[in-house]
């Protein structure tokens, strides 16, 4: 199997008011190419820290993170950028999509920012590349609408195509059903579900079991450490869903979560 991620013993402290704080402490785990792994863990014990730093989005104070391959803290910032853009996908809900562009413009703009994208036929090609992502995602005729005029079910799947506009090898997401109702976030995880089926290896934060229960791992992180690394398989099916959700419910107890 090939390792997507690997990380090893990453540190993150910040430092606020000459106070240090350290929010991740010597974290090591792995994500095989083709995984679909969930980040639980309770408020402030550094999950979005964790997404941020093994994605490249922020430096890690210590340790070392492989992404296929490659060593991360090794990159420099620019070549990150292209990285970045062109190998990872985000679903981050800090992420704003602009206000004054459509939904598929929105989609369309990591694919415009994109280097191996210039020129009208690569244009065009991602152009109907993202109508295909969106009618994939069940959103197709919102493409000429405001961000402002759709549901947030549906601006979060906007994300979703925006994430995987550039045919990412990892897409990393943090709470992406965070806001929404529990239809909403029963459709928004089956796409994810669905993407990763295709290929994506996904890694997503999550504080919703039935979120966690469709992951094929789930990552336990309390004070900035991993604390439990528990195995469900993949998803098959909804007939075997309650199983897996009393399953990682139990662990969780057991967490003091
Ligand atoms: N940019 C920053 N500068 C300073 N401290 C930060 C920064 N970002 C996060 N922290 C601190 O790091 C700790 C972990 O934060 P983080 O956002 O990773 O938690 P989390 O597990 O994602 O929490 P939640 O479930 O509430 O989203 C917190 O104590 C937070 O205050
Ligand atoms: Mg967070």
């Amino acid at each position: 199997m090939t390792a997507a991620l690997e990380a090893k013993n990453v540190c993150k402290t910040y430092v606020v008011n000459k106070r240090q704080n350290n929010v991740l402490r010597n974290v090591s785990f792995d994500v095989e190419d083709g995984e679909l792994v969930a980040v639980m863990g309770p408020s402030g014990s550094g999950k979005t820290t964790l997404l941020y730093a093994v994605s490249g989005m922020d430096e890690v104070t210590s340790g070392s993170v492989g992404f296929y391959g490659q060593e991360l803290t090794q990159v420099r910032a620019k070549e990150m950028a292209t990285l970045r853009l062109d190998s990872m996908g985000f679903i981050f809900q800090q992420m704003y999509m602009l206000k004054n562009l459509t939904i598929a413009d929105n989609i369309l703009l990591p694919a415009f920012q994109s280097k191996k994208n210039r020129g009208t036929a690569k244009r065009r090609e991602k152009s109907a590349y993202a109508h295909e992502l969106m009618y994939r995602m069940g959103i197709a005729e919102l493409a000429r609408n405001d961000i402002t005029e759709v549901s947030g079910g549906q601006l979060q799947r906007a994300c979703i195509c925006r994430s995987l506009i550039n045919d990412p090898q990892m897409v990393f997401a943090d709470e992406p059903t965070g806001s929404l109702n529990k239809q909403a976030s029963n459709e928004v995880m089956d796409q994810i579900v669905t993407l990763n089926r295709a290929g994506t290896t996904v890694m997503l934060v999550t504080h919703d079991i039935r979120v966690a229960a469709k992951c094929d791992r789930v990552l336990y992180l309390i004070d900035g450490s991993i604390n439990g690394d528990l195995a469900l398989g993949k998803h098959e099916g909804d007939h075997t869903l309650k199983d897996r959700e009393r399953r990682l419910n139990n662990w969780l107890l057991d967490k003091g979560w």
